[in-house]
């Protein structure tokens, strides 16, 4: 039988990922009434402080001081982050669930965002997949190998959507496009969590950080994000939405300001909207330090405030900054924060730690840890996943595939063999990072060839990082000028012999994610110098780059001849790299992104509005006078080594009545000499309406296989959920009858059109 509690969360909505076909979330074997019994029973008999216990994520290991025991032992401690040690997880659990007066098992959280000890590409690499499957299963092995730990509860996914490649996290999410951040987002909360919440081998995810985090002024982390209602509800909520539908257990609140309340402290959005309009049954953390942060931020008066206004928004548990342990008991018993606002949230959490069956099994098994680390499965999931995220930008006269006859190879570059940097942003704690780079996986592609390497000058941020402290290992001392000079001569020099030159450029791994905005999207350092250099050889040169956000490489875009974007591949990243190269894999990965020209361009998406001076019009090009705003890249480009066309585009009904749907039809042709993937994308206009309508919305995708001069027929359903959108001038949720502009094919530019009339 169907769960209602949970279940009850799908009715009266849909979403991209449903529409698509994905399954929703099936019943958990806790019946809710099961649930509901033992959460009240558990509150009975609950002092204020043990409530409030229940609402505090105390710090496991960061910091040296933490004592998360005396916590646990006087039940002042819910949860426990930033700590990943399976042994010291079942001492901590020990001391909770024996010597603590109620023996509730505490839930131990961490970031698990692209694997835990097999690394799969970053999320925005798995999003331009375009294979919401793919990353649903790259969730379930990242949850597999985290439970097996001892981890219950990743703080993953990140569902923000960041159309500003300035902001360094636009690397932990889908990138731009609503549609396919909705569809990527309920993929891998179904990979996290398993088809219920309680699932074996699974975690808890939490959908974060809810929300427009991505939207921060000048794409600058944790500036405030100024963005409308219309654009809220149609743009950065469908994710979040989406998530919901598919049962993820757990929120996360972002860390701005919103429209000038803290998401921490916004009423409006965690209690009206996640927990009113879309009855969301889960708990909702802040983010780290979130809830003292609101004074800082001028929004509360003092922490007391703090915790009251945090609890009196709905948020139900507080990460690291102590506010609630210090404040809450008392405000309660004062009266200022009504009791049963806390007792609301002490339910939420409850019920969650019971439908994970901590009660029930409390502990790791530490004797399986290793086997589950160590199965070769994963790795053979992680290869094919950043195979199939990989983006053909560029590839003039067929360079590649390389032929495996090449003789000798010179691969150059600060991260051909950079471990950490293949492996990307987002490690846990204590991760040592174990990929096969872009120069190994080279070199077992080709064994008897000669293969060189150089890095050339280092890259460097000139703000370091302060996440660099958690990164083990010793730091290396910056380059001087003259060794940069000497090591960017020895890299000329190294490729000079070699017949094929493979250029592996991009940023380090900690020049994206947090705390990790540009104010230029060049490549970093002189590798632009270098690659020009190298191009200057008079050789074939590929470049394979290696990055979290989209780069402006306008000038390899004109002078390179190959160009793959690899992102940040994860462990199996040199072997799928060298698998693309040499045509043993078919690049099918789609930009999830617009890439601009310049960083001054940001932000730059496709769904923008038309204005007066439309796209091809005269004036479109004088939007700036130093360059025209054109993507060097639109959104959804991707190449492969195979060609396809589109035909026969043709709408079943093209007149349907709002709230009915239409099916759109095309035939997608491999029209090439090799098998290859392509993505059928479907974009739409709604030429007049209540509010002024995105130029182009993406609204259906399907990545298909294709062998050489298969033809397969792609449908996709147009209907309400598709065509509806939050109306600013209506103030409500409306389908305009009105008429549409199709368009089908394998980017954002595609020109196969048709046109639907939406009649009352
Ligand atoms: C801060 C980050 O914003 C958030 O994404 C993360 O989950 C927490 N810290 C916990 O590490």
């Amino acid at each position: 039988m169907r769960n209602a509690w949970w279940w009850a969360l799908t009715i009266g909505f849909s979403c991209a990922a449903v529409a698509a076909g994905a399954a929703p979330p099936v019943a958990s074997p806790v019946p809710d009434a099961e649930v509901a019994r033992r959460v009240e029973a558990l509150l009975a008999r609950m002092t204020p402080e043990e409530k409030v216990g229940q609402l505090t994520q105390v710090a496991g290991g960061l910091f040296p001081d933490a004592k998360p025991e005396e916590a646990l032992r006087k039940g002042g401690a819910g949860s426990i982050l930033w700590l990943n040690d399976t042994k010291k997880f079942n001492e901590l659990q020990r001391v909770a669930v024996e010597e603590s007066r109620l023996k509730i098992p505490v839930l131990f959280g961490l970031d698990v965002i692209h694997g835990y000890r097999t690394i799969f590409p970053v999320p925005l690499a798995m999003a331009a997949s375009w294979d919401p499957a793919v990353h649903e299963r790259a969730a379930a092995v990242a949850a597999r190998e985290a439970r097996a730990a001892g981890i219950h509860w990743t703080f993953a996914p990140m569902v923000d959507i960041a159309r500003d490649a300035r902001w360094g996290r636009i690397v932990e999410g889908a990138g731009e496009d609503p549609y396919l951040g909705a569809a990527m987002a309920a993929a891998q909360v179904r990979g996290f969590q398993g088809p219920y919440l309680g699932s074996p081998e699974r975690l808890l995810a939490c959908a974060k950080h809810f929300a427009a985090y991505g939207a921060a002024e000048g794409g600058r982390d944790y500036d405030p994000v100024y963005v409308s209602e219309g654009q809220l509800r149609n743009v950065h909520f469908p994710p979040f939405h989406a998530a919901v539908v598919a049962g993820v257990g757990s929120f996360m609140s972002a860390y701005m300001d919103l429209n000038d309340v803290p998401a921490a402290g916004n009423r409006w959005l965690l209690r009206d909207v996640l927990k009113g309009e879309w009855g969301f049954p889960g708990f909702v953390v802040s983010d780290a330090m979130g809830v003292g942060n609101l004074v800082t931020m001028g929004f509360a008066r003092d922490r007391a405030d703090a915790a009251r206004r945090a609890v009196a928004a709905g948020l139900d548990m507080e990460m690291a900054s102590g506010t609630f342990p210090e404040h809450l008991a008392r405000l309660v018993s004062e009266g200022t924060v009504p009791l049963a606002q806390v007792d609301d949230a002490v339910r939420r959490v409850l019920a969650v730690k019971v439908r994970l069956g901590l009660f029930e099994n409390p502990y790791a098994d530490e004797s399986k840890v290793a086997s589950v680390l160590a199965d070769p499965a994963h790795r053979e999931e992680a290869r094919r996943a950043a195979q199939r995220s990989m983006v053909l930008l560029r590839n003039e006269n067929k360079l590649l595939p390389l032929a495996r006859t090449v003789s000798s190879l010179a691969v150059i570059g600060p991260l051909a063999d950079s471990k950490a940097d293949t492996e990307g942003s987002w490690m846990v704690f204590g991760h040592v990072p174990a990929a096969v780079t872009v120069l190994e996986g080279l070199r077992a592609k080709l064994p008897g060839a000669k293969i060189v390497h150089a890095a050339g000058p280092e890259i460097r941020r000139q703000v370091p990082s302060f996440f660099d402290n958690f990164a083990p290992g010793p730091k290396p001392k910056p380059q001087t000028p003259e060794e940069a000079e000497a090591a960017f001569q020895q890299a000329v020099a190294t490729a000079r012999g070699a017949d094929v030159v493979v250029a592996v450029m991009g940023e380090l791994a900690n020049m994206s994610g947090e705390a990790a905005s540009r104010a230029s999207l060049d490549l970093p350092g002189r590798q632009e110098e270098l690659l020009k250099a190298l191009v200057g050889l008079g050789k074939p040169v590929v470049l394979v780059l290696l990055n979290g956000r989209p780069l402006s490489v306008n000038w390899a875009a004109e002078n390179v001849p190959a160009i793959l974007e690899a992102w940040e591949p994860g462990t199996e990243g040199g072997n799928a790299v060298a698998d693309v190269l040499f045509g043993d894999a078919n690049p099918g990965g789609k930009l999830p992104v617009t890439f601009p020209r310049a960083a001054g361009h940001a932000p730059l998406y496709h769904a923008r509005n038309l204005t007066h001076s439309p796209e091809g019009a005269p004036m479109y090009n004088v939007r700036y006078w130093d360059g025209a705003p054109k993507p060097l890249y639109p959104f959804g480009h991707g190449l492969s080594y195979t060609t396809f066309s589109f035909a026969n585009l043709k709408v079943a009904t093209p007149r349907v009545k709002a709230g009915a749907t239409a099916a759109v039809t095309v035939d997608v042709t491999n029209t090439g000499s090799v098998a290859g993937d392509e993505v059928a994308q479907l974009y739409v206009h709604q030429r007049a309406g209540s509010d002024s309508r995105p130029l182009r919305e993406l609204k259906g995708f399907r990545r298909i296989s294709l062998k050489p001069k298969e033809t397969q027929a792609v449908t996709f359903s147009l209907g309400p959920d598709e065509l509806r959108y939050w109306s600013t001038s209506q103030e409500k949720w409306v389908q305009d009858a009105e008429a549409f502009d199709l368009w089908v094919g394998a980017d954002s530019t595609a020109t196969l059109h048709a046109e639907l009339q939406v009649v009352p």
